[in-house]
């Protein structure tokens, strides 16, 4: 038997090919997700992890949150299978399947459904849609991001329907096209989604959606160059469909507190306080103060901290992003930031 992962008791084998050790501070995440959904309202009692390669993922939910009762957890590839069984061993309201997650849906409707491919989770997404209870809660990942965020427009096109942002903010575009495409394909099912925590990290965007029954007026729409007062984003073109709307539940957020098991604390915790303040001015897309500074010929980029100071004294409100470490995000105009660029580059 090899050691437990750092991070709790965890899966009790490791897989050289199907454990991923870089998505260790993402899974610690989702151990925090669950904890402070637990803490917020009725704890998850069922689970499908749909892609669960050796389980790390689900087994990690499973021990380290206490909440689940039950938790299936599936996987096609027989050797991750392999490895996976002998972790699920044993461990109480554990089953594991060797089935297509498309096509064989082991029970439900779960409180929690754990969707996370490698690359883009289209193919999945309507399986992972109908599977979901009612007030339950979809957690979604993709690393598709030269799809995402700009680099294969034609493929972004055909894969999510939407035409992505290019340049810095495609990452978050890409988080923003694939909002949007839940939020179509729930509605034409006639669900509708509603994000509680969503992220760019790395080389992926991952989505905690709350899914309820009935059609629902979500935020989506394209952002057109020449009415968009926002932050710039590159091209002339119109972008989108993008989610509009927020990307963290206040409540939600507040309550999320790095798991004592974590793989990867300093680097969670972080992230975490980052976000906490992000969920006070979520809006759409980010301010970076070398861009602003280049865009409004002032020589030196003015310090973030000035800048979000200076904003919040004019009543707007302004903070740091998870996104970005030297963005951030305000509701102000972009002309009223190009102002206090510009102001703060002659003080
Ligand atoms: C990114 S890995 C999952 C990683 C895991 N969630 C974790 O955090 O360690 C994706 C897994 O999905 C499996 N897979 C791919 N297509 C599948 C399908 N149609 N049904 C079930 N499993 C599938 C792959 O074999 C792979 O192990």
């Amino acid at each position: 038997m090899l050691p437990a992962v750092r991070g709790g008791p965890g899966p009790r084998k490791r897989s050289a090919v199907f454990y991923n050790p870089a998505m260790a501070a993402d899974r610690d995440l989702a151990v925090a997700f669950v904890g402070a959904l637990a803490r917020v309202r009725p704890a998850p009692r069922t689970g499908w992890e749909m892609l669960a390669a050796t389980g790390a993922r689900g087994l990690r939910l499973v021990e380290e949150t206490g909440a689940f009762g039950a938790f299936v957890l599936t996987e096609a590839n027989p050797e991750a299978f392999r490895v996976l069984s002998a972790n699920a061993r044993g461990r109480p309201g554990v089953t594991v399947h060797a089935s297509d997650a498309r096509s064989a849906v082991p029970g439900g409707p779960f409180d929690y459904v754990d969707l996370d491919p490698y690359g883009t989770p289209v193919p999945f997404v309507r399986t992972a849609l109908d599977a979901v209870a009612t007030g339950g809660v979809l957690g979604v990942t993709a690393t598709d991001m030269m799809v995402l965020a700009g680099a294969q427009p034609a493929a972004c096109e055909r894969r999510y329907g939407a035409h992505p942002v290019r340049g810095r903010l495609g990452p978050e575009g890409g988080l923003r096209i694939l909002l949007a495409f839940l939020a179509r394909s729930a509605d034409e099912r006639g669900r509708s989604v509603r994000p509680l925590f969503a992220y760019v990290r790395g080389h992926h965007v991952r989505a905690y959606l709350e899914l309820r029954d009935g059609h629902g007026i979500a935020p989506v729409g394209a952002i057109v160059p020449e009415t968009w007062s926002g932050p710039p984003l590159g091209g002339g073109a119109p972008v989108g469909p993008l989610w509009l709307g927020p990307l963290f539940d206040a409540e939600l957020v507040a309550a999320l507190e790095v798991p004592r098991t974590a793989a990867r604390p300093r680097e969670v915790a972080t992230f975490l306080e980052r976000v906490r303040a992000e969920s006070t001015v979520d809006v759409p897309f980010y301010y970076e103060p070398n861009t602003l500074a280049r865009a409004t010929g002032v020589l030196r980029p003015p310090a973030l901290a000035s800048l979000i100071e200076v904003l919040a004294a004019r009543g707007y409100r302004a903070g740091r992003t998870h996104a970005r470490p030297e963005g951030f995000r305000t509701d102000a105009d972009r002309t009223v930031v190009a102002e206090v660029v510009r102001a703060l580059g002659r003080g």
